[in-house]
């Protein structure tokens, strides 16, 4: 079969109308909640360190935070003893230049630390609908694996 030159443009656009919406949609279900990013991500007390949270994918998946809190926390094999310690609440700034970013700069606490494996947690309070249409609000999380030294 020989296909005219039209006809392969053609073809390829369909491809690639079918490449594209996979590649456009970068946003993961796993980032509905907010993409965490914190750095330096090994620490000791007093250590200052930079807390980024990007809700842009949240937004386009109907996640918009009420509240956005962060934790340290033990996730996994807690003893009881390591209660969450909070690093910060904080709510989005409409009116910031950058409405979907939360960033913050802060000091990992003198807290007794143990040999675990410590993470940030973010958990982010959104409003849902309810069956009869009322608003009520569930919290989502996102876990960062973090070094205590
Ligand atoms: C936030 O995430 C969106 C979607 O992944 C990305 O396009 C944007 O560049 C990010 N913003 C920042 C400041 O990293
Ligand atoms: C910390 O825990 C790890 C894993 O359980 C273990 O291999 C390591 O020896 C421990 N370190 C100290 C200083 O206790
Ligand atoms: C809840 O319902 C309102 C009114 O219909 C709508 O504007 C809003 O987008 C809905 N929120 C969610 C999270 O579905």
């Amino acid at each position: 079969m020989q296909l005219s030159f039209p006809t392969v443009i053609a073809t390829l656009a369909a491809v690639f109308a079918v490449a594209t919406p996979a590649a456009a949609q970068a946003c993961a279900e796993v980032e509905r909640f907010g993409v965490v990013t914190i750095s330096p991500t090994t620490l000791s007390p007093g250590d200052t360190f930079t807390v980024t949270a990007n809700f842009s994918c949240a937004a386009q998946l109907g996640v918009n935070p009420e509240y956005i809190d962060y934790y340290i926390k033990v996730p996994v094999n807690n003893n009881g003893f390591e209660p969450p310690i909070l690093l910060a609440r904080r709510t989005l700034n409409p009116s910031s230049a950058t409405p979907l970013l939360d960033s913050f700069t802060t000091q990992l606490p003198y807290a007794n630390y143990f040999n675990a494996s410590y993470v940030v947690i973010l958990d982010t309070t959104y409003p849902v609908n309810g069956t009869n249409g009322s608003p009520y609000s569930v919290v989502g999380s996102v876990e960062i694996p973090i070094s205590i030294l």
